[in-house]
């Protein structure tokens, strides 16, 4: 065997296992939330884009001027230092005056973060700098409680850019109901775990998010009561209903890491470039 051919072997297991993978992350075909709208401008100023080169990766919520709440996915295999985060964003593609720019000083991974089953799927970015508040740049609170099921949420994201994609759209954001966790479990085959929130559309059409929306928040009450996690291979598949981390299951661990800051728990080491499957957002 010629030195190469072990590692291709090596690279089509890998390809195949990923495949098979019973949990994909959010499908990679479609690119932008499912069957959404337009959002007015800036009427979510608690949004943030998590941009690497240039191009927009995930979305995520200011919680406090210097902190945003994010899917800890999204940085798996990040250098964050090479990461910006965008607020008081409406088109991406434009230097809106409303935009505030800031680096990541660090990712704090929740510590229980597991991959392979998306358990623990946030994390913790601390700006560089405080944001400053205004009509375009604000808050979005943390629940106490989970919603029931049946509640009417919002999720909004700015899609993914595929390959096939142009430019990234301005925001979007769909109308959804949260799904009973048993019910979702069933679908999903017994896979899901506590700490998770599931909706549908509510209705036969086909309604969610997709790729790179990962990170943003599902609003219901003008509370952040999840995370974009994961979905099916097809965005918006109501077989694979869309799963959120359960924001209310974290409110601790959130208060703690914000209050103690640079002087708390270490923030995440940066990932190992092990080049894994890309498109993980
Ligand atoms: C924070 O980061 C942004 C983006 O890299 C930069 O433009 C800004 O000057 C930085 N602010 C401070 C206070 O270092
Ligand atoms: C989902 O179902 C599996 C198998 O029945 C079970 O082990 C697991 O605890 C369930 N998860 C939740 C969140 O109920």
């Amino acid at each position: 065997m010629r030195p190469g051919e072990g590692s291709w072997a090596c690279l089509l297991l890998t390809l195949t296992a990923f495949q098979m993978l019973p949990m994909r992350p959010p499908g990679s075909w479609a690119s932008r939330i499912i069957g959404g709208h337009k959002v007015t401008p800036h009427s979510r100023p608690y949004m943030a884009s998590v941009s690497f080169q240039g191009q927009h990766h995930c979305g995520g919520f200011l919680l406090q001027t210097r902190w945003v709440v994010s899917a800890a996915h999204c940085f798996r295999d990040r250098d964050p230092q090479t990461g910006l985060v965008v607020l008081g964003a409406h088109d991406l593609r434009t230097a809106e005056a409303t935009q505030q720019v800031f680096s990541i000083s660090a990712v704090f991974m929740h510590p229980d973060y597991h991959p392979a089953t998306h358990t623990s799927d946030i994390c913790l970015l601390r700006l560089n700098s405080s944001a400053i508040l205004g009509p375009a740049v604000g808050l979005l609170g943390l629940p106490r409680r989970p919603p029931r099921a049946g509640a009417q949420c919002k999720v909004a994201g700015w899609g993914s850019v595929s390959d096939f994609e142009e430019l990234p759209p301005v925001l979007m954001e769909a109308e959804v109901r949260v799904l009973g966790l048993d019910i979702c479990n069933s679908s999903w085959r017994g896979q899901l775990s506590p700490a998770m929130l599931c909706t549908r559309s509510g209705d036969r059409r086909r309604r969610g998010f997709c790729s790179a929306d990962s990170g943003g928040p599902l609003v219901c009450r003008n509370q952040a009561h999840g995370v974009v996690s994961f979905s099916g291979l097809w965005c918006g598949n109501p077989k694979t209903p869309d799963v959120y981390t359960l924001v209310s299951a974290f409110v601790t661990w959130i208060w703690d890491v914000v209050r103690r800051g640079p002087h708390g728990p270490q923030p995440s080491p940066p990932p190992r470039t092990t080049g894994g499957p890309a498109g993980v957002a």
